[in-house]
């Protein structure tokens, strides 16, 4: 098995040791996540560890073991809530891409391009049935904590579906939709490691707070990284675009585009349809320099500092500093 590399957030970190330990926290996350996706079915390992395999950056089971080192971090319980959060991840994303009609993921094709949409979400379907088999080792209070986060994930993605409501403030909504889809499996991660560590209680709520904060944050990036140019990502650039998937910068461009000629002309473009690849990279192209997007990324930045003033209850410690620069770190990924 090749060692598991730490996701770029991780580089700001400066206590070694802490990185050290989450390292081969990592190592035991990986294993388990290969035995947990180890489908006796051969139809299903193969289609289950397709994005297993292509990798990723593993963020979440990340957010576990570092706020695990809050408290008595080497227990297996806290593997096993990191192995819950990157399932319960994994099988958002076979969703995801159905669903956005994704082209490529972690770079690679995604599942419904290879075997079709049936394939794909009946995959997800059984990792996240996989999820709950291992959370259901874990106690009551970590599979609530696990169905209702997967419940307000499907919410959020059923909020950017359907639209805000007539009279609902399309940016509020869109803000809402990112706490539920991207925010809860987030907080979820940060409140696990804690919990299974046996952290003190109240270190529990602000940690929640500072996950929320950091996924719209990560989101927010994600909706710049979907215009940038192609690179680290591994996704196709445009890919939200093309799909008509809100971002903040559309939101934040079809507001300028009431009051201002240029911003209705970039939108009258976008919607005429971007089959065509070219015109896709044109589209791409003109949002990333128009200034909504450099607006989207400051809002980005806003919600990683919300993050950051969560923690003020939480102690000075080594673990603290690292969640502040992993929190910073996020607004800076191409990935
Ligand atoms: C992608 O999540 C989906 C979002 C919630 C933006 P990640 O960016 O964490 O995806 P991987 O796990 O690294 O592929
Ligand atoms: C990812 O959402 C899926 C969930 C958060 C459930 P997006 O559609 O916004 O993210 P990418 O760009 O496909 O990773
Ligand atoms: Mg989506
Ligand atoms: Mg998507």
């Amino acid at each position: 098995m090749a060692k598991p590399s730490l996701p770029k957030q991780m580089r700001k970190v400066a206590d070694k040791a802490l990185l050290s330990r989450i390292e081969s926290g990592l190592e035991l996350v990986e294993a388990a996540l290969l035995k947990a996706t180890e489908h006796t079915d051969p139809i299903a390992k193969v289609t289950a560890r397709h994005l297993v395999d292509a990798g990723g950056k593993r963020i979440r089971p990340v957010l576990v073991l570092l706020t695990s080192q809050l408290g008595d971090y080497n227990n297996a319980s806290v593997i096993d809530a990191a192995v819950v959060v990157e399932l319960t991840h994994l099988a958002t994303l076979y969703h995801d891409d159905v669903m956005d009609d994704a082209p490529t993921r972690r770079g690679v094709p995604t599942a419904q391009n290879i075997w079709g949409n049936s394939v794909a979400i009946l995959t997800g379907d059984l990792l996240f049935a996989r999820a709950s088999q291992i959370v259901s080792r874990l106690g009551e209070k970590a599979l609530t904590l696990q169905a209702d986060t997967f419940e307000r994930l499907c919410l959020g993605q059923l909020h950017e579906t359907v639209g805000p409501q007539p009279g609902e403030d399309a940016v509020d909504h869109y803000i809402r939709v990112l706490a539920d889809k991207t925010g809860s499996l987030i907080a979820a991660s940060a409140q696990l490691g804690a919990m299974f560590a046996d952290a003190p209680d109240e270190y529990l709520e602000p940690l929640t707070s500072y996950g929320e904060s950091v996924g719209v944050a990560f989101q927010l990036i994600d909706d710049v990284i979907d215009i940038a140019e192609a690179g680290a990502s591994g996704k196709t650039p445009g890919t939200d675009l093309r799909a008509g998937v809100p971002t903040l910068p559309m939101l934040l461009l079809r507001a300028q585009a009431k009051t201002d000629a240029g911003a209705a002309e970039l939108v009258e473009f976008i919607d005429s349809g971007l089959e065509d690849d070219a015109k896709l990279a044109e589209a791409v192209k003109r949002l990333r320099e128009h200034e909504v997007a450099e607006q989207a990324y400051q809002q980005a930045k806003r919600w990683a500092d919300e993050a950051v003033a969560a923690l003020a209850p939480l102690p000075d410690s080594n673990v603290k500093s690292a969640l502040k620069n992993f929190a910073e770190a996020v607004v800076d990924r191409d990935n």
